[in-house]
């Protein structure tokens, strides 16, 4: 009898350990929505993200919780706002760029970034937060690897001349102060060659990002240096088949992340695909990406195991850094999971790619935390329409730490409503910024605005300000926003410059000693 009731046990536990699905989460960087063939666009070819839509549900009004790739990241990882993980910039750095810096994903979220005391500790490593495998860029691409454009220039045009007269201008006043006797020529010595020291640093460091940043790992090891871009895609989904065809050997459900460096600048393709679109050297990586994108699909069918996978395919942000604004924060959105959600269905409602962590404890019948917040919602009602209406009620659009905008969704109606405390600093006449868009000097509204972002989605028609309409929807956000902040508690900034700054004394270099011979090819694929 006792065994009879174990064996029912057991296979009572493998049925439910098989019933819970995979999870497939394809994310592409810096990829606006208006880029995908599902979303209206007509001059890029990407049959294979659009068939994620066609056999699952488009999300139109998918938003992130940043607009730059680190707190976005984060967010996405965590299911909480970054200003609850210490993840949301305070200043001009918004985001991580360095990768041996003290900077990371505290141990107790998930991943991003390396080390944190000690060169070689780990402790914001992939795999100390709960991945067993990894393969791909513990940073950010950068402009720097593609040997074109330098980032700094980006954020500030004339650097260099500018670095070059501060260094002159106090050189000359050195001179000076010792022609009239202020102190002797040794002094005069030491004192330039104190001042050109961190100055010559500073050059060198900016001047080099590919050295200090373009490192690749396997695991615990770093494989490349720098990382060859042409091609990567073609390794990472190599690398994402392999991991699904041995995840798959063994039976266990999976959960794997493909992270890809398209879009975001350098674009390299591999030759294959170099100016095959019409767009250029953008249309070319979307190509390869959404190549990408159909080879890893075509894995899960060829593993059989397409039926029982779900599929979420986002972007980290935008096309635009717009803090707030919608150009920053809305991406594509798109479920796919046989059987639960109708193929070619499509939602309206607003939902945050927070969602995705209370989606996947729901699907695996894996339960979070309980020690924590979590800003997500499980949207699995709304993706199979068993609800029409979005989860949120309020969702709090941050720029950096600061609270720039917020999203309310009443209970009934069908509109949406955006209360917009703070706007970017536009170029004179233009939609765009200086940059990205800087957080700390956009302009505080004196009046907030608030539009109807069902009937305006381009934010052009502001609610009249003295409206009962405008009162009392203001009134109830404000409720909001002071409950929102009360429920934030205080955590250490990985954003600070102490965290932020690279360490030197952990720069690795592959095959030399740094910053001499710091290049070798990840062997697994050389
Ligand atoms: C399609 O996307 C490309 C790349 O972002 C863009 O240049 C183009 O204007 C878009 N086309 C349409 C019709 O939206
Ligand atoms: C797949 O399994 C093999 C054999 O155990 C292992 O060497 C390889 O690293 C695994 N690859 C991935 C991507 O998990
Ligand atoms: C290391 O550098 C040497 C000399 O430049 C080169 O011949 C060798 O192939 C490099 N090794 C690796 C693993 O890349």
């Amino acid at each position: 009898m006792i065994l009879r009731v174990l064996l029912l046990v057991a296979l009572i536990s493998v049925t439910l350990a098989r019933k819970a699905p995979n999870i497939l989460i394809l994310v592409a960087d810096d990829m606006g929505y208006g880029d995908l063939g599902c979303y209206g666009n007509t001059t890029v070819r990407t049959p294979n993200m659009d068939s994620i839509a066609a056999d699952g549900i488009k999300l139109t009004q998918h938003l992130t919780a940043a607009s730059t790739c680190t707190p976005s990241r984060a967010a996405l990882l965590t299911g909480r706002y970054p200003v609850r993980t210490g993840m949301a910039p305070q200043g001009i750095m918004r985001v991580n760029l360095w990768p041996y810096s003290r900077s990371g994903l505290p141990e107790s979220e998930w991943h991003m970034g390396l080390h944190r005391d000690n060169d070689g500790d780990n402790k914001h490593h992939p795999l100390n937060q709960g991945f067993n495998y990894f393969y791909g860029l513990i940073g950010t691409n950068l402009d720097d690897f593609g040997h074109e454009y330098r980032v700094i220039t980006m954020i500030r045009p004339h650097w260099y001349g500018q670095l070059i007269s501060v260094w002159g201008v106090t050189t000359i006043a050195l001179w000076c102060l010792m022609k009239f006797g202020y102190f002797r020529v040794t002094t005069f010595l030491a004192l330039f060659l104190l001042w050109t020291a961190p100055i010559y640093f500073t050059y060198f460091l900016m001047d080099n990002m590919e050295l200090f940043c373009s490192v690749l790992y396997r695991n615990y090891d770093l494989v490349e240096q720098p990382i060859r871009l042409a091609g990567l895609s073609q390794r990472f989904v190599h690398e994402g088949l392999e991991f699904m065809r041995n995840a798959t050997d063994t039976g266990e459900p999976f959960l794997l992340v493909m992270s890809w460096v398209h879009m975001h600048v350098a674009i390299k393709t591999a030759k294959q695909f170099q100016g095959k679109s019409p767009l250029g050297r953008y249309g070319d990586g979307m190509e390869e990406l959404d190549w990408s994108v159909g080879e890893i699909m075509k894995g899960l069918k060829d593993a059989g195991v397409e039926d029982n996978t779900l599929v979420y395919f986002t972007s980290d942000n935008g096309g635009k850094s717009h803090g707030a604004v919608d150009g920053g924060i809305r991406v594509p959105g798109m479920v796919k999971w046989p059987g639960h959600i109708r193929p070619g269905s499509v939602t309206d409602e607003p939902t945050f790619q927070m969602d995705v962590v209370p989606l996947i404890s729901h699907v695996t019948g894996v339960a979070l935390p309980t020690d924590r917040k979590y800003d997500g919602k499980n949207m699995m009602p709304l993706l199979t329409g068993e609800i029409t209406q979005s989860p949120h009620e309020f969702m709090f659009h941050y720029c950096g730490n600061k609270l720039h905008a917020v999203r309310y969704r009443p209970g009934s109606g069908s509109r949406t409503w955006k209360y917009v405390t703070h706007e970017p600093q536009l170029l004179p006449g233009k939609s765009t910024c200086r940059f990205i868009c800087s957080c700390t000097n956009a302009v505080t509204l004196t009046t907030p605005k608030l539009y109807d972002v069902t009937s305006d989605p381009g934010e052009t028609s502001p609610i009249d300000a003295q409206s009962e309409t405008y009162t009392d929807i203001s009134e109830l956000i404000q409720k909001a926003v002071i409950d929102h902040k009360s429920s934030l508690d205080p955590v250490e900034s990985q954003f600070s410059w102490f965290k932020l700054l690279p360490q030197i004394r952990w720069q690795p270099c592959c095959n030399g000693s740094f910053p001499f011979n710091c290049d070798c090819q990840d062997p697994k694929f050389s």
